[in-house]
């Protein structure tokens, strides 16, 4: 443990190894490296600018850290276990690097405010990435609507079948809770971009830091007020996982649709070679993988958010060491979530086709127009509780005389009330019973294509 007394020569004996070990977090918060020279630059420079150090100083820190960097990107630079995390590795091979002048570097500065500039600075980072993620995604479903605004699908209340539906206003829901995360995720933006940097450990500094210039320089658009929330704050990466959870609950949902329009029972979609498997054993088989895939990493994103809350619900002010626990789940949930909308796009975009002619059987097969049966006599003036029952009856024998209500005859419709005309029978057509549904918002043709014009407009906005 050759750097084991970095930290003050009051330590005398070095540490146990396995404690070294159990204390370290740079295997994990290497991923922290280009943020923490990010920071580091901004900090030199302006302890050069402040007069805290010399100018020359500084630009000899700046010249080290970037080499540092391109060391890191080309796998030259991988700190081991000694070095207990990537703040001290960066320390140590700077000072390596530039001599004497590279432990400058960490005045008036703790590595409290550092890793928390550190954390903002990748989740920033990482946020527009998958706003962008989401972007591919919601345009994958607008594709798909677009072509498929007259195809027609049961519309399911309880799982039972309710009322036909387009199957563009289906997937549009999944572009509106879509919409709905990208929204999201643009406010937790900015409650992420606030600078912690010069809180110091707690307290802030002796030196006359410029803390606006450092949060400028790194593009934060506000500055922590308070140096103990500064360095213990975490509630931008809670609201992360949460909207990161939000986004899986809703891609879990869409998959497990997916599961089931994929079954036997269901065969409303044919999957793609390119995105199936097969089994090992039953050469019949063709399995939804990547939906059911994604619907099970929701539960490791899930439980992230789950872990932080209680990471934080006990922690007094200001930094704590169980802070470090911070970073795997939430580099986990960056992931796992990059990688679910990735797969899920093409999923959308090749791997799932539509079987319209299993859909047009479907929607003709049951009673899911029985409530435009009553609709039809309320519009003749029958009170709609009435009409309401009196559909009932007519399922009921209906379904006795093994019958659909197309193929009631009009003698039978005007046996069971006057009312009805030879109309009945356009008014109870699928394509007509979804036609109809035109009020703002609902599944008719007129309304979902206003959705898909007013989705696209959505679409351009970036911010
Ligand atoms: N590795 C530490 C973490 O991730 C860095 C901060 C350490 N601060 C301290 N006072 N020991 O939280």
């Amino acid at each position: 443990m050759t750097q084991s007394n970095t930290w003050s020569e009051r330590f005398e004996s070095a540490l146990n190894p396995a404690i070294a070990q159990f204390n370290a977090s740079i295997p994990f918060d290497i991923e922290l490296l280009p943020y923490d020279i990010q920071g580091s630059i901004a900090h030199a420079k302006m302890l050069g600018q402040t007069a805290i150090i010399d100018e020359w100083e500084a630009q000899q820190i700046v010249q080290g850290l970037q080499q540092i960097l391109t060391e890191y990107e080309n796998g030259e630079f991988q700190p081991g276990i000694e070095e207990e995390d990537v703040h001290f590795a960066v320390e140590h091979r700077l000072t390596a690097i530039i001599g004497e002048v590279g432990k400058k570097l960490h005045t008036a500065r703790s590595r409290n405010d550092q890793v928390g500039t550190d954390l903002r600075l990748y989740l920033r980072d990482k946020i527009s990435q998958i706003r962008h993620d989401l972007r591919q995604y919601q345009q994958a479903l607008l594709d798909l609507a677009q072509t498929h605004v007259e195809t027609l699908i049961p519309g399911y209340t309880h799982l039972q079948r309710a009322q036909p539906i387009s199957l563009a206003h289906h997937l549009l829901a999944y572009w509106e809770m879509a919409q709905r995360d990208w929204e999201r995720l643009g406010d937790v933006w900015k409650r992420t971009n606030v600078s912690p940097l010069g809180c110091g450990a707690l307290a802030g500094t002796t030196f006359p830091i410029d803390r606006h210039c450092t949060a400028a320089e790194l593009g934060f658009e506000d500055l922590y007020r308070n140096s103990l929330d500064a360095v213990s704050d975490r509630d931008f990466a809670i609201e992360f996982l949460n909207a990161s959870s939000l986004i899986m609950v809703h891609l879990s949902r869409l998959s497990e649709e997916i599961i089931v329009w994929a079954s036997q029972e269901f065969r409303f979609v044919a999957l793609s070679d390119s995105c199936a498997t097969g089994s090992s054993i039953m050469p019949q088989k063709k399995n939804p993988d990547v939906p059911e895939l994604i619907r099970g990493k929701t539960g490791r994103v899930l439980g992230h958010l789950q872990a932080m809350l209680v990471l934080m619900k006990g922690l007094p002010l200001a930094y704590n060491k169980d802070l470090q626990e911070d970073k795997e789940g939430l580099f986990d949930a960056v992931k796992t979530t990059q990688a679910c909308l990735q797969a899920i796009t093409i999923l959308l975009a090749e791997g799932i086709e539509f079987r319209s002619q299993r859909l047009s059987e479907a929607v003709a097969e049951d009673f899911s127009n029985a409530t435009d049966v009553a609709d039809y006599l309320a519009n003749k003036g029958v009170p709609f509780r009435e009409a309401y029952n009196i559909v009932g009856k007519v399922v009921k024998t209906s379904l006795a005389n093994g019958k659909l209500l197309k193929d009631l005859t009009l003698a039978e419709w005007k046996a069971i009330h006057p009312a009805f005309e030879e109309d009945i029978y356009t008014a109870i057509a699928p394509q007509q019973v979804v036609s109809a549904r035109n009020s703002y918002g609902g599944t008719g043709f007129q309304q979902v294509r206003q959705a898909i014009e007013h989705a696209k407009l959505l679409m351009n906005e970036n911010h």
